[in-house]
């Protein structure tokens, strides 16, 4: 069958979504809410699972990384530490008619003559006004369009008097400029020429407490990872873990974003899951081991090493990662990868690799492949991140480690004096960027190195970010296919199946009686379910036609049924008593197999 084009496809998949119950709008019968969604109740099953199996991978298959689950307000300072309240911001241009904003680095070229307005006069009441206000006048468009645009911008601001004759307004200075452009400087929707780039913070504001002010102001988190770093100290004393070691947390986070698109992609509500993974500065490893590890920049290095170094857990993090997608039905084919480049990188960072997902809107290169979008980031950050939170709390957020200390000792005078340097520039090269002035940063740069010869440094970070939300289509987007398959009497027609991977399944298994009004048959249905239940999401359905409720299940992505027929009763003979039909969601297969055999066999294939 002919691939769908690009657009039919999503606006298949987003309907899906509807009619199934895995995404609907969220407040829908106030005719929704841009950049929210909710998850219906097949949604919901998809989500906790691959919630569940992240952390069942990162947490507890893991001796290494503990987990946590913090509010979602927090301190406002944390957010100042981090650089959020300075720096989160996109370049929005505003339209000074409608105040609607588009991303500065998004506008899209409009094509038209551009008319300036220079102010008005009012012949009624002699009020007169002066501003400028370029209108772009598109082919087909009257004069008068252009006009009326640059009356109602005039009378903004002006008092009810003044504006109540605005319409007749005598324009001044309507200077129409000639040549028809392409220009990036007019609002896409109002033709009217946007105001300079202006920043425009994504936190979504709030205040704590019974009065509105400056001082109570606190932030919906924009990212999960924060808390982690605020409560590393804490996490790291009552865990007893020791760098290297990660800390993990599963949360909702919120952007105020410009423009929320592509339906789940970029919204304003969306779950995080994060890891941020402590390691040792590379000048420690060095003195403890005599050497920092290199691994080649593709491929998984392998078990973690003593002699490992950030370039090596970097990039055993992003091995790691691409994995468990892997381990979802993602395959690598379906992956994209971009490293981020030197320009890219933010200051302190000093790698960061991009895991692309090929969506369907996704765009292509010159050879018309999709690249992929953004499903989650595996930055090496440095010791950025606990450095800001030492510096604005006061706190230490440095470890002491007896493993330095010892080795230290043993270093000749030489290593010592080049480590100890090596680590000073580090130091004093966060410090200034941070814009801590230089006499005070070398002080602190040169007591830092002091403490890494006395066993004691902050940790460096390895943060593999990724977003719940985005998987969830990504893995709706992988799941979603149309095949051919006989209907009730033989006649081929087209079947929708979500093939979603076992392990992420919203419901692992259905049940069906053949027929739901023969009382054995319901009974042992429900046997058969209840002896399943504990251990896998059963769905149980005795309503309709056999083959209606197994195209039912297929949409569902559900991966195997098992129907209950009279068989199964013994009717037909002892030999085939206490079996069942097991059927494979993919390949439509149907197989006989004893009641006793259903639990071990699905959980070897689910799990
Ligand atoms: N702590 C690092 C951090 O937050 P990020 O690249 O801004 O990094 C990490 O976000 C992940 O969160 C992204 O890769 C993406 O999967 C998800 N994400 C970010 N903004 C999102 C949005 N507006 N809607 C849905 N998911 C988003």
């Amino acid at each position: 069958m002919a691939e769908p084009k690009t657009n039919e496809l999503m606006e298949k998949i987003v309907s899906l979504c509807k009619r199934r119950g895995l995404v609907f709008p969220s407040s829908e019968i106030y005719g929704g809410i841009n950049g929210f969604w909710d998850y219906g109740p097949l949604g919901a099953e998809l989500k906790r699972n691959v919630k569940d199996l992240w952390w069942r991978t990162m947490v507890h298959h893991r001796d290494d990384v503990a987990g946590l689950e913090a509010t979602i307000i927090m301190a406002p300072e944390i957010w100042r530490a981090s650089g959020h309240v300075e720096t989160f911001a996109d370049l929005m241009r505003e339209c000074p008619l409608t105040k609607k904003r588009v991303r500065a680095d998004q506008v899209e070229a409009q094509s038209g003559t551009p008319i300036l307005f220079t102010g008005a006069e009012s012949k009624t009441s002699g009020w007169k006004i002066e501003k400028n206000i370029r209108v772009l006048l598109r082919k087909g468009e009257h004069i008068e369009t252009a006009r009326r645009k640059a009356r109602e911008f005039l009378a903004i601001g002006s008092t009810e008097a003044q504006s109540g004759d605005w319409l007749q307004f005598e324009l001044k200075g309507e200077i129409a400029e000639g040549a028809v452009v392409d220009s990036i400087d007019f609002h896409p929707e109002s033709g009217v020429e946007l105001g300079e780039a202006r920043p425009f913070n994504l936190m979504f504001k709030t205040y704590v407490g019974p009065v509105a002010d400056e001082d109570s102001v606190a932030y919906l988190r924009p990212e999960t990872a924060q808390a982690i770093f605020a409560q590393f100290k804490n996490v790291a004393d009552t865990s007893r873990q020791k760098v290297p070691f990660g800390i993990a947390q599963v949360g909702k986070a919120f952007r105020n974003e410009v423009t929320p698109r592509n339906f789940t992609f970029r919204s304003r509500e969306f779950e995080q899951m994060e890891l941020e993974f402590f390691i040792k500065p590379d000048e420690a490893i060095e003195a403890i081991t005599g050497s920092v590890a290199t691994v080649p920049e593709t491929g998984h290095p392998g078990e973690p090493q003593a002699n490992w170094g950030w370039q090596a857990w970097h990039q055993y993090w992003v091995e790691e990662r691409v994995r468990f997608y892997e381990g979802i039905g993602l395959s690598r084919e379906t992956l994209g990868f971009h490293r981020q480049t030197p320009a890219e990188l933010a200051h302190y960072a000093r790698a960061c690799v991009d895991i692309l997902f090929k969506f369907p809107f996704s765009k292509r290169n010159a050879q018309g492949e999709l690249i992929g979008e953004e499903l989650e980031g595996i930055a090496a950050r440095s010791d950025f991140d606990l450095s800001q939170h030492q510096r604005f709390s006061g706190k230490s957020m440095g470890v002491f480690d007896e493993e330095l200390k010892v080795a230290w000792a043993k270093l000749d005078e030489t290593k010592k004096a080049s480590l100890t340097q090596r680590y000073f520039d580090a130091r004093l090269k966060y410090l200034t960027k941070t814009g801590v002035e230089l006499a005070k940063a070398q002080k602190q740069a040169r007591e830092d190195a002091e403490g890494l010869a006395r066993g004691s440094y902050v940790p460096h970070v390895i943060e593999p970010s990724a977003g719940v939300d985005r998987l969830i289509l990504a893995l709706i987007c992988n799941a979603y296919v149309e095949d051919q398959a006989p209907d009730e009497k033989g006649k081929m027609e087209t079947r929708v199946v979500m093939k979603f991977h076992p392990r992420i399944a919203p419901y692992k298994v259905a049940i069906f009686p053949l027929l739901k009004n023969r009382p054995e048959l319901v009974r042992k249905a429900m046997e058969v379910r209840d002896l399943l239940r504990p251990h896998l999401t059963v769905f149980y359905d005795e309503g309709g036609a056999i083959g209606r409720r197994y195209r039912r299940q297929d949409e569902a992505g559900t991966p195997y049924g098992i129907t209950i027929d009279f068989d199964t009763l013994g009717e037909k003979g002892p030999e085939l008593k206490e079996t069942v039909t097991l059927r494979d969601r993919d390949s439509m297969k149907q197989e006989r197999v004893p009641i006793a055999e259903l639990l071990p066999r699905l959980l070897q294939n689910i799990r």
